[in-house]
C-alpha cells in the first residue's frame, strides 16, 4: 500500500527482533499535545478487547464531549504494533452522507477509487492487516452496513468506530465510555489526593495551561470539585470550564462564579 508522507512510521522493531507482524507500522493519527489523563482501565480493556481475534468491529459510544475520540486515538498508538499494515485515522465528522464513507476511508489510506468504491476498497484491503479508526460514526449510522461488508471481505482489518450511539449492526461489541471519575463531594478528599481523580486532574492542567501559577489549595479544591461535580465529568464541559478567565480567580464558591451553566 502506498503511504503519503503524512503517514509517519510510529513502530519499529529494534534489529534482529523478530515478531509479528514484521511491517513497521503507520499511523497518521492526530498528535495531542496535552497528555491523555486517567483512563488506565478503559484502555486496558479496550486494548484486550481489539486483540481478541473474534472482536472485528469495537464501537466507542458515549455522550458528547466524553472523550471518545481522544480515547480512540490513544487505543490506536497503543495497538499499532499489532497491525502490520497499521492505523488509519477516518474524520467522518465533515461529513454526513452516508454514500461518502468508503470513499473517506479509501481517501485515507490515500487510494483512489472509481465507480464502485466498496468493491475497490475490498480488493485494495484483502491481504493487509490495518485497524480502521472511524470518528464520529454517529454522522452517517446508515453506512454501518457497508463497514461490515468491508470486513467481511478484509479478513485481518478490523473497525475501532466512536459514537455517540451504537451502530446496531452484527457483530458489534459496544463499549461505554463513561465521564472521568469525580470524588464524593461530601466527603471531599485533601488536596494530595483530589488529583488522582480524572475530572479534578483535567481541570487542574487545563486551569494551569491558561494560569501557569495556578494552585489546588484547600480553599479553592471544593469549589473545583463541584465545578467538576455540576459537569458530570464531561472532560469537553470541564476543559471549556478551567479555561475561563475566571477561574484564575476563582471566587471561593460554587453560586459567584459567573457561569452561563445552569445551577
Ligand atoms: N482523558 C482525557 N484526558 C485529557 N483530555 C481529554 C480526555 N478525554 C477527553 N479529553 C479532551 O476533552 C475534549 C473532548 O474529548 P473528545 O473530543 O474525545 O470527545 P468526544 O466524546 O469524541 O466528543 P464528540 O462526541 O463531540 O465527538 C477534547 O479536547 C479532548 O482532548
Ligand atoms: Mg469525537
Amino acid at each position: 500500500m502506498e503511504r503519503s508522507a503524512k503517514q509517519r512510521t510510529m513502530f519499529i522493531l529494534p534489529a534482529g527482533q523478530s515478531a509479528a507482524p514484521e511491517r513497521a507500522a503507520t499511523s497518521n493519527l492526530p498528535a495531542y499535545l496535552t497528555p491523555l489523563i486517567g483512563r488506565e482501565q478503559e484502555v486496558q480493556a479496550v486494548c484486550a478487547l481489539l486483540q481478541r481475534q473474534e472482536v472485528r468491529l469495537l464501537t466507542l459510544t458515549g455522550s458528547g464531549g466524553v472523550g471518545k475520540t481522544r480515547l480512540g486515538v490513544h487505543i490506536a498508538t497503543e495497538v499499532l504494533n499489532d497491525f502490520a499494515d497499521g492505523v488509519s485515522f477516518v474524520s467522518l465528522a465533515p461529513i454526513s452522507d452516508p454514500d461518502l464513507v468508503i470513499p473517506t476511508i479509501a481517501k485515507s489510506l490515500d487510494l483512489t477509487v472509481g465507480d464502485a468504491p466498496l468493491e475497490h476498497l475490498k480488493t485494495s484491503l484483502q491481504e493487509k492487516q490495518l485497524l480502521l479508526l472511524l470518528d464520529n460514526f454517529e454522522q452517517v449510522g446508515a453506512a454501518a452496513p457497508l463497514v461490515v461488508e468491508l470486513l467481511g471481505s478484509c479478513p485481518q482489518v478490523k473497525a475501532l468506530v466512536t459514537s455517540r450511539m451504537v451502530l446496531r449492526v452484527q457483530g458489534e461489541y459496544d463499549f461505554s465510555v463513561q465521564p472521568l471519575p469525580l470524588p464524593d463531594l461530601t466527603q471531599l478528599p485533601g488536596i494530595e489526593t483530589l488529583p488522582s481523580y480524572a475530572a479534578i486532574a483535567l481541570f487542574l492542567q487545563r486551569a494551569l495551561a491558561i494560569t501557569s501559577d495556578f494552585q489546588l489549595t484547600s480553599t479553592n479544591a471544593p469549589t473545583i470539585a463541584e465545578i467538576c461535580t455540576r459537569l458530570d465529568g464531561l472532560p469537553l464541559a470541564i476543559e471549556l470550564a478551567a479555561a475561563r478567565p475566571t477561574c484564575s480567580h476563582l471566587k471561593l464558591c460554587w453560586h459567584d462564579w459567573s457561569i452561563d451553566w445552569p445551577p
